[in-house]
């Protein structure tokens, strides 16, 4: 089965996960893009949806999915995110669109975190995906310095700017034995707004689509 058609079985299945007449969280990329598409039989039934990006934003409004601001919204009680890398213990390295603090944000209000990946995705410890950082622009540099100190190379992701009008560092070759520790520690970094690793908050299910179907852990 090719990846696309992974992807949207893995979208699909997350539409279990909705309760009726709720307020969602709606992540980025193209596995979300396939649950966007999900959606439409069941809009009627959802209180609204909350977006971690302006990309996941068009895509709803576009179908007449209200998209609230998280400002005035109590709860959002379920999350739907793809991500870069998972691993068997539900951390995963995320912002490969660029999206990460956003996606943070909604991930921290939300209830329940679903996690939607294709089986490429699994990795057994997180790092081979480089991991993105979002970074004020004007402390790139000296970020980039203490990244290389932390035994990172990273690398300014030309030509992005996100949403939030920040620029992106991807870090290769870090090892990510503690993704906790190492979220912290690039968090404590003056001048990062957030790093990709959701380790403090992962995903509390994870659906992965296989050749078989979709597995859920
Ligand atoms: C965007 C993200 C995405 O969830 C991640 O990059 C996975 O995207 P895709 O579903 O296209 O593989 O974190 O910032």
């Amino acid at each position: 089965m090719d990846q696309n058609a992974k992807k949207r079985n893995v979208a699909q299945a997350a539409v279990n996960y909705i309760e009726q007449d709720t307020i969602i969280g709606v992540g980025t990329g193209s596995t979300v893009n396939y649950f966007i598409e999900a959606l439409e039989p069941i809009k009627h039934q959802l209180a609204g949806a909350v977006s971690s990006s302006d990309a996941s934003t068009k895509k709803l409004e576009a179908l007449g999915i209200e998209v609230l601001d998280l400002n005035h919204v109590d709860s959002v009680s379920v999350y739907v995110d793809g991500a870069d890398e998972v691993t068997e213990h539900k951390h995963m390295i995320k912002g490969g669109g660029a999206a990460l603090t956003r996606e943070k944000i909604v991930a921290a209000v939300a209830k329940k975190f679903v996690c939607i990946v294709d089986d490429s995705k699994r990795v057994p410890v997180l790092g081979r995906f480089p991991l993105p950082v979002e970074v004020i622009p004007m402390a790139r540099s000296y970020v980039a310095r203490e990244l290389v100190k932390l035994g990172g190379d990273p690398e300014y992701r030309q030509g992005v700017v996100t949403d939030n009008g920040n620029v992106i560092l991807d870090v290769h070759n870090l090892t990510i034995s503690d993704p906790v520790a190492l979220e912290k520690a690039i968090n404590n970094i003056t001048g990062v707004v957030t790093n990709g690793i959701f380790a403090m908050r992962g995903a509390d299910t994870v659906l992965v689509a296989t050749d078989d179907g979709v597995d859920s852990y």
